[in-house]
């Protein structure tokens, strides 16, 4: 049997550089993250120990080269008493690895850790331009909570963001 060219796991801290250089990339295409660069190796760093200290789920999906090829994270958007159960998930693919069923595999290891986290509201924010992602998205069970309207003018185009939310049983 042919190996799976990526394997979902758990991120480490040794996976730093490659989550920064992934998130990057993607924030670069300026289409569908929030950010338009990544966040550097020490935030990520940071982040990753953050997750792992607190249980946040997140997972990577990595090449047998090591290179981090996509990620999905579930972390708390508040800090403050009342909003523990809410995870906000963010993920995406390098290009050359979409459409053929990561993403899927990446948002299903991710949820399955949140009963255990105790996140009983996942919410996230996509463009209304990203078929893809709330295609994803509608597969597992989000349903639309509203819409902001232009909320991003950039590279002469106005966005609206889809509010989604997921209320895992
Ligand atoms: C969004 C993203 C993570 C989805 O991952 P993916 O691996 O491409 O998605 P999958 O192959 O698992 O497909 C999931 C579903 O979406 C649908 N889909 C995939 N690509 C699509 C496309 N281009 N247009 C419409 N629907 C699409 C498929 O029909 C699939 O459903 P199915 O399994 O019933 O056929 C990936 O495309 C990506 O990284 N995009 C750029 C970054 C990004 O948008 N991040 C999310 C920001 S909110």
């Amino acid at each position: 049997m042919t190996p799976a060219p990526l394997f979902i796991r758990p991120v480490t801290p040794r996976d730093a550089a490659s989550v920064a250089d992934c998130v990057d990339l993607v924030a670069r295409e300026r289409l569908w993250l929030a950010a338009i660069e990544g966040f550097g190796l020490r935030a990520t760093d940071d982040f990753i120990r953050a997750n792992l200290a607190i249980g946040n789920p997140h997972v990577v999906a990595v090449a047998s080269n090591g290179i981090v090829a996509g990620w999905c994270d579930i972390v708390p958007p508040l800090p403050w008493p009342g909003f523990n159960h809410v995870g906000r998930l963010g993920m995406g693919l390098l290009p050359e690895w979409r459409g053929q069923g990561w993403g899927s595999r990446l948002i299903e290891s991710a949820l399955g850790a949140c009963p255990r986290r105790g996140f009983t509201r996942i919410e996230l924010d996509v463009y209304a331009h990203n078929t893809a992602a709330i295609a994803l998205y509608r597969k597992f069970g989000f349903q639309q909570e509203g819409v902001k309207r232009g909320i991003r003018i950039i590279d002469g185009e106005t966005q609206d963001m889809v509010l989604m939310a997921l209320f895992p049983s």
